[in-house]
């Protein structure tokens, strides 16, 4: 998730630290303010998450810095070709960069507790980039004039997928696929694993649901790891995924919202209930563990 560390103090090295000690990976994003840099830094096992253009020489250096940085694990992001319209954002006045307005004032004046908190000590640091988009430093976080470049995802195509697996030797995940014909050519391409996502229904309306094509991305998948996101929020939530077919689910804004309200320490806790959850509904569901799970759990209706 982008912003984080806007949102909580810190919030990407706040949950790459709990992440890492729970044993579980951390995915930083193309669109955070914390340089990738300092996230492997905190979590040795952090994935990378990219928005790429489709523009050879721009691939290849920010392909370049990710593997200088020491992560073994590269996502490309592919459900964002053109930003969304996102009128719930302009309705409350957010942009990125943010523009200061009479209306943005005001929203920090009813906010002391995030102002103090969060974002005075994080100027106080210097004013936060957009650090990751390429493969150097991007867009302040707040400014009048400059606009944050996007380059040109539109024309991200699978050439540039093959390009990028040429060119990555660690592990390669397509992130924002739902259709399972594209699971399949995800496949062809080389790529280690899908995460099957709609982006948490942020980018296009009506885009279906992951979990509702697991089973024939599943078959689509062959023997490469098929990973869903998208309203994992209870034990059963990760439960039904698993035995739909995926080998792992991954949680965004539970996580966020532990980070705001408790930085490290709170993303432990929620990382801990939703594992007592696991486990206790495993135990209710006569399972001694996860490879108990499958599609025999499932009651079609
Ligand atoms: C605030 C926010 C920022 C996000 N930023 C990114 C991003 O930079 N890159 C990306 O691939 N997905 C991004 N996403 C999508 C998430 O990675 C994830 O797919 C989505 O939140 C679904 O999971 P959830 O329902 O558990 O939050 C963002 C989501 C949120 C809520």
């Amino acid at each position: 998730m982008g912003l984080s560390a806007l949102m909580a103090r810190d919030g990407d090295v706040a949950m790459a630290r709990a992440a890492g000690a729970a044993g579980i990976p951390f995915v930083v994003s193309g669109s955070s303010l914390t340089p990738m840099e300092d996230v492997v830094k905190a979590n040795g096992s952090a994935w990378f998450q990219a928005y790429l253009p489709g523009e050879d020489d721009r691939v290849r250096a920010l392909v370049a810095r990710v593997e200088k940085a020491g992560f073994g694990t590269l996502v490309l992001t592919a459900d964002t070709a053109v930003l969304a319209n996102r009128e719930n954002n302009q309705r409350a006045g957010f942009s990125t960069p943010l523009r200061i307005t009479p209306r943005l004032i005001w929203d920090f004046a009813i906010k002391p507790r995030w102002v103090l908190g969060t974002f005075l000590p994080t100027l106080m640091q210097g004013m936060p980039h957009f650090e990751n988009s390429f493969a150097t430093r991007g867009a302040p976080i707040i400014s009048k004039q400059v606009a944050r470049d996007f380059g040109r995802k539109d024309h991200l195509n699978w050439d540039h997928l093959a390009l990028i697996r040429d060119c990555w030797p660690g592990k390669l995940v397509l992130k924002g696929v739902i259709a399972p014909a594209d699971v399949a050519q995800a496949r062809v391409v080389g790529c280690d694993a899908v995460i099957l996502s709609n982006h948490g229904g942020r980018q296009l309306d009506h885009a279906m649901s992951p979990l509702r094509v697991l089973p024939e991305a599943r078959a689509q998948a062959g023997d490469m790891a098929l990973l869903i996101d998208g309203g994992i929020r209870r034990g059963t939530d990760v439960i039904k995924a698993l035995a739909l077919g995926a080998d792992m689910v991954l949680v965004g804004r539970p996580f966020l919202y532990a980070a705001t309200l408790g930085g490290q320490p709170m993303v432990e806790t929620a990382i801990e209930i939703l594992k007592t959850e696991v486990h206790r509904n495993l135990g209710l569901l006569g399972l001694r563990d996860l490879s108990e799970i499958g599609p025999t759990l499932l009651h079609p209706v």
